[in-house]
């Protein structure tokens, strides 16, 4: 599954907000058109957003007709400001932002620049799907035997351009013979759990049951399940992760009820420039995505709505932290640094 296909002066993506009902593949040469996808979710998850950005900032780049260098330059930062105002929480955006800019800035020709974005950005795309792979791997170590896996929210090969980071962990282990199951929470208000990670299990031959994510604390308490798997937007250095909202919820629970809770995520996810997760700027979505549900309304019309698309966890609830380069354990202050 290729969430995202650069077509040699194209983008090619799958629209996920109409998974899994339909496979509508959208191709464009507008970076406009990519912050837009980005923006509504048709892609998403976190280290899927940094790959798109950068080939849109690439297409953007391409788009830029002049000789004068200087006037370029200001005309790219344009484009980079699109890409950026698209969604807040995702670090890997902000890092593709930094890494495209170094790039911009090195000097060369306006056509060399050109060159070097495209290729910066096949790199960065080559990078995250390579390290979904090692992160697997790392993770498929701490699953048990028949264990029984939560996720919560879509962290699969399309919102990674990999194996995924939770499914990934999950992948492997399948593939190694354990005999894994999973429940998958539905996760409101856009469902990705339903319809995304459902989806991609079912295609990868992974036995899963889907449950609202109400019902996941009362699993817990009825020992059934043996671990959890999630994946992360953003880590802080101390370790505190901001995931999907409802995260928080499962983390506590899982606490609770002394069952480990595991955060896959490549280190492109860890910004050790933030110490801790209060630092992390947390999008607030449209109320009609909490109100409707596929264009259904389901509450009084007017009502006040509060819609925040991730929360925070503390370190304090995280057993391990799985990323491409090894696991960490706390304190993660000074295991993510190593890392
Ligand atoms: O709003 P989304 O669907 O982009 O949120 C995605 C998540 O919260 C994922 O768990 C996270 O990005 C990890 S993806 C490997």
């Amino acid at each position: 599954m290729e969430p995202v296909e650069w077509l040699g002066n194209r983008l090619k993506m799958i629209d996920q907000s109409k998974l899994p009902g339909e496979e509508l593949y959208l191709t464009t040469e507008d970076y406009r058109e990519v912050a837009r996808c980005i923006k509504e979710l048709r892609v998403r998850g976190a280290p899927t957003i940094g790959v798109a950005a950068a080939y849109g900032i690439t297409l953007g780049a391409q788009g830029i007709r002049t000789e004068n260098r200087d006037e370029f330059l200001t005309k790219l930062s344009q484009v980079v400001e699109t890409m950026a105002s698209t969604r807040p929480t995702a670090v890997n955006l902000f890092k593709t932002i930094e890494r495209m800019e170094a790039i911009a800035k090195k000097g060369g020709s306006i056509r060399e620049i050109k060159e070097r974005l495209l290729s910066e950005a096949i790199r960065i795309h080559t990078e995250e799907r390579d390290s979904t792979r090692q992160l697997g791997e790392f993770g498929a170590a701490l699953i048990p035997n028949r264990a029984t896996i939560l996720t919560h929210c879509n962290a699969g090969p399309l919102a990674t351009c990999g194996y995924g980071t939770a499914l990934g962990v999950i992948h492997f282990a399948a593939e190694q013979g354990k005999g894994v199951s999973v429940f998958a929470d539905e996760t409101r208000p856009l469902l990705q759990g339903a319809r995304l990670t459902v989806w991609e299990l079912m295609r990868d031959n992974i036995p899963v049951t889907l449950i609202t994510d109400s019902m996941a604390g009362c699993l817990m308490h009825q020992n059934r399940i043996d671990c959890v798997v999630v994946g992360a937007d953003r880590i802080a250095a101390n370790g505190d992760v901001a995931n999907k909202i409802g995260t928080y919820m499962v983390a506590v629970l899982a606490k609770e009820n002394h069952v480990p809770f595991y955060v896959a995520a490549p280190t492109s996810t860890i910004d050790l420039s933030l110490s801790s997760g209060a630092e992390i700027p947390i999008e607030e979505r449209d109320p009609l995505e909490v109100t409707c549900l596929q264009g259904v309304s389901l509450a009084p019309e007017g009502v006040r709505v509060f819609n925040p698309a991730f929360d925070v966890t503390s370190c304090y609830y995280v057993s391990a932290i799985i990323t491409e380069k090894g696991v960490a354990y706390p304190p993660y202050r000074s295991s993510l640094r190593e890392l």
